[in-house]
């Protein structure tokens, strides 16, 4: 390899199918067809664009590409106010063109205050990992902190103790009155992305693959108080509990939804139901649905916050994380993928 002739520059729209089949070279058993599916939703059809950030870092080699690091734009709320964000996904390399330094230059540059206010990944590999914290990013999860949890369907459950006090539902999409209670939900975290109806409908109902239930709860005089996502995932044989939003103190209505989704996944056939939550608020009646906790390691989260709110500092720590957060769910549902499990 030449590394002199190796520059790394911005993504112009005619690298789009060099992207995708050096993906495919790389990555072993995806799909060219669902690659262009779904880099036309995360990319072209994603409601956030955010000027200063390119769709990626190109590694040049000569007249070649030699591999990419690609960005799917979020707005985050740290502190009060509303930023930009992305998060970094599809780090590759052709085989020839590695060892030359450009994976820590891509991820670097990508961290670096000024790029955006909050760089941030998830379902990391180990060599994803050993870079981004290399780069200043912190992990989350880990043996320190449990965040996942898991509902075995075939577990022995007591029966739920009293009926839930709010009717779940479920939704075709989310409107101006989840909008409503999102307004609510957001004034007391510090560090979350912006879940608004905007990006609800992008995330959950415009999903390319296999869609998710959306589930709305209710209180007794019919105002909406929680939302829930529940994703499917036939090709490994699980169910994800991907978004649970309410606000906090709010039992009624998350032990309703919590339930309605247990109720999603027994019905889909599958027998693991997992959670992932770093609120501590929710534990009680997490356990209470007849959930797990699950001993870490399960580091899933990095991040970096390169923005200081006028009101103060925020951390890494302070993310409200959930699993419909970055790429992590991003392949479910695939055509033309076989079960695994
Ligand atoms: C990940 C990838 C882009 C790294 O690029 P690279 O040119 O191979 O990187 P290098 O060999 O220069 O290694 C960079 C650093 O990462 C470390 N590293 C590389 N692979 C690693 C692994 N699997 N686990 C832990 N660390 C790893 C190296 O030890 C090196 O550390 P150092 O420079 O701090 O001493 C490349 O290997 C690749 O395309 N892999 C296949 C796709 C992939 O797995 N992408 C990541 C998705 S999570």
């Amino acid at each position: 390899m030449n590394s002199a002739s190796l520059h790394i520059r911005h993504y112009r729209p005619e690298d789009r199918e060099s992207l995708l089949s050096i993906k495919c070279s790389v990555f072993k058993g995806i799909v060219l067809d669902n690659e262009r599916r779904r880099f036309q939703w995360e990319i072209d059809e994603n409601p956030i664009k955010l000027a200063d950030i390119p769709v990626a870092f190109v590694l040049q080699a000569g007249d070649d590409v030699a591999g990419y690091f690609a960005f799917v734009p979020y707005r985050v709320q740290i502190g009060r106010q509303i930023v930009g964000g992305c998060t970094g996904i599809d780090l590759c390399l052709l085989d020839r063109f590695r060892g030359s330094g450009a994976s820590h230059q891509f991820i670097q540059s990508w961290m670096a205050p000024g790029f955006c206010a909050f760089p941030f990944a998830t379902a990391l590999g180990s060599a994803a990992t050993h870079l981004l914290k290399a780069a200043g990013a912190e992990s989350l999860g880990g043996r320190l902190e449990t965040i996942a949890y898991a509902y075995f369907v075939d577990h022995v459950h007591p029966p739920w103790k009293e009926l839930p006090a709010h009717s779940v539902t479920g939704i075709q999409e989310f409107g101006r009155e989840y909008d409503d209670l999102w307004d609510r939900i957001r004034e007391h975290h510090r560090l979350i992305l912006v879940k608004d109806a905007l990006y609800m409908n992008w995330r959950y109902r415009d999903y390319p693959f296999e869609k998710p239930t959306l589930l709305a709860a209710r209180d007794p005089c019919g105002t909406l108080s929680g939302i829930a996502v529940v994703q499917v995932d036939r090709e490994f044989g699980r169910v994800y509990l991907c978004e649970l939003l309410t606000e906090p103190g709010n039992s009624p209505a998350r032990r309703g939804l919590l339930r309605a989704s247990v109720d999603v996944a027994r019905s889909s056939g599958e027998k693991f139901f997992y959670y992932s939550t770093r609120d501590a608020e929710q534990v009680d009646d997490v356990l209470e649905t007849g959930f797990e906790p699950l001993p870490g390691p399960v580091p899933t989260f990095m991040a970096r916050v390169n923005f200081t709110p006028s009101e103060g500092p925020v951390r890494v720590q302070d993310w409200h994380t959930s699993l419909g957060d970055g790429d992590q769910l991003f392949n479910i549902g695939e055509p033309g993928k076989e079960r695994r499990a």
